[in-house]
């Protein structure tokens, strides 16, 4: 079986900021694998994957339903261990750390998912607020950060509405606030632009694109939509739980 590695190059553009030659790895994969269930009903997620990505990279997973985008986001992400091969996130090797390890490590990630995952019958200051309140941020810290991060996604007018009067590209801005409110060192978006037409897609991708060209963060996202992948300054392809090819 041969296996494709992946490359620490641009072939499309570097980062904003960076040369290529002062990039550091955020994230190193070696040969991880991940695997559900037991006995005759196993399911081989991920195959023997190496992957680089380079800190305030901008990058694209794509490939068809079932290749292992949503476990690779997971296993990033420190929400699932794998099943065998070496994680190293900033040169720390994750691959083999406890639950409770895991657990701390997720406040490091903002998460972003195709359906949002808020709470409708709360307004969005207190949405984005009970995040940084789970992480013990500070009242007076807190509430200055959520009121900026929500003015940064352009909902200063819609702070104190109750979410479920919300439409679908406001609620994704109101997650895209949310993630940001620990200062994650990465962001991870699970089909972000999903459940979205094509004028919130857009809005969603400028602010994405935004924060990574100003704040340098890095971001991974799972799109199955080429338009999306095109914003990104990496594009890589899963099929059956190996990456295939990047562009
Ligand atoms: N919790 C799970 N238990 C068993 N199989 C799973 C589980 N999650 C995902 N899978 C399987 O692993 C493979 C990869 O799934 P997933 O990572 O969700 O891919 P994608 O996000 O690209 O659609 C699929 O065959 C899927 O059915
Ligand atoms: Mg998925």
């Amino acid at each position: 079986m041969t296996r494709i590695l992946v490359k620490k190059q641009y072939n499309r553009f570097p980062p904003h900021g960076f040369a290529v030659n002062q990039m550091a790895s955020l994230i190193e994969m070696l040969a991880i694998s991940k695997v559900y269930g037991q006995g005759n009903g196993v399911t081989k997620a991920l195959d023997n994957l190496d992957l680089t990505v380079e800190e305030g990279g901008f990058i694209a997973l794509m490939g068809p339903s079932g290749s292992g985008k949503t476990t690779l986001i997971h296993i990033m992400g420190f929400v699932l261990k794998p099943t065998s091969g070496k994680y190293l996130f900033k040169g720390k090797d994750y691959g083999e750390a406890s639950e409770k390890t895991l657990l701390e490590n997720r406040r490091r990630i903002g998460f972003i998912f195709q359906s949002f995952h808020l709470l409708p019958m709360l307004n969005v200051r207190k949405n984005v607020e009970l995040t940084a309140m789970i992480s013990g941020m500070r009242k007076p810290e807190r509430e200055e950060r959520v009121m900026r991060l929500i003015e940064q996604v352009g909902l200063r007018e819609k702070a104190d509405s109750k979410v479920y009067n919300l439409s679908r590209g406001q609620m994704q801005r109101v997650a895209i606030a949310r993630a940001l409110v620990n200062n994650p060192e990465l962001i991870l978006a699970d089909e972000p632009t999903a459940n979205l037409d094509s004028e919130n897609r857009e809005n969603i991708m400028s602010i994405l694109e935004r924060l990574n060209r100003e704040t340098g963060v890095t971001i991974i996202l799972a799109t199955h939509d080429e338009h999306v992948a095109n914003k990104c300054n990496r594009i890589l392809y899963l099929e059956n739980g190996r990456l295939i090819r990047e562009a």
